[in-house]
């Protein structure tokens, strides 16, 4: 078996493991997780370019949801935006005891057109000190190094996978999804709102620039505003809502 493979099979059998969310993970915890880390991974771009027919969109009108493109990929591609050299999010610790259960909550290799690799993750340099005092968790970690993390990517190879878009166009497709997580635009407005809150630096462009042409749009031609439900989200450690 290849290597990576054999990591795949073997991620969550016996062991712990940290899940790196960089989209609705964010705000929408995985169940179980004792203990969340802002920070980002690095060698990847994020983009709204995966199709999304069960959560924010139909298999007749698909929404628009976030993937990562292998920076060394997106470099041959044309996009509108520019690329950041991080991609920011929340890596979550799944104790041992309830791994297996977390794997088969996140289907193991495929969500939706979405595969697994693992990746080194950088703990915020703001992830002091409080977070390691306030913890209940039974693993600490040095804030000044990696932490290998599974992530969940729709890769090209994947029918979901659409390339780029152009960002009106992707604002207005945004605007008019709505599916059985909601509207398209609460995943955006969630999606930006939730980076802002991890750090300083964790603004995403892409999507920032997203969100203000929606925004936009809404001004100028009216279909109220997009909420926001963060916290609320944030409280419910242990959620058992499905990954979308
Ligand atoms: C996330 O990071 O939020 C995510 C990515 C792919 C599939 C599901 C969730």
């Amino acid at each position: 078996m290849a290597d990576h493979q054999k990591e795949i099979e073997e991620f969550g059998n016996n062991d712990d493991f940290w899940l790196f969310g960089y989209g609705s993970l964010i705000w929408k915890p995985p169940p179980h997780y004792d203990q969340r880390v802002p920070g980002y991974i690095e060698g990847y771009v994020r983009r709204f370019w995966q199709a999304s027919e069960d959560h924010r969109g139909t298999p007749e009108a698909p929404g628009r949801v976030v993937t990562l493109i292998d920076k060394a990929h997106w470099d041959t591609l044309t996009d509108h935006h520019e690329s950041t050299e991080r991609v920011w999010g929340a890596a979550y610790h799944i104790p041992a005891h309830h791994a297996a259960e977390v794997r088969e909550y996140l289907d193991i290799r495929e969500i939706n057109g979405y595969s697994i690799q693992f990746t080194p993750f950088h703990p915020a340099a703001s992830t002091s000190a409080s977070i390691l005092r306030h913890t209940t968790c039974s693993v600490t970690f040095d804030t000044h190094s990696a932490i290998r993390c599974l992530v969940y990517i729709g890769l090209p190879s994947n029918p979901q996978f659409l390339g780029p878009q152009d960002p009106d166009a992707l604002a207005r497709k945004i605007l008019e999804s709505t599916g059985p997580s909601g509207e398209n635009r609460e995943y955006l407005y969630n999606l930006e709102k939730a980076l802002l809150g991890l750090s300083r630096e964790s603004e995403d462009a892409h999507v920032s620039d997203l969100a203000r042409r929606c925004r936009e749009i809404e001004g100028r031609e009216g279909g109220g505003g997009g909420g926001g439900e963060i916290g609320e989200k944030l409280q419910k450690v242990g959620s058992t809502e499905e990954v979308e």
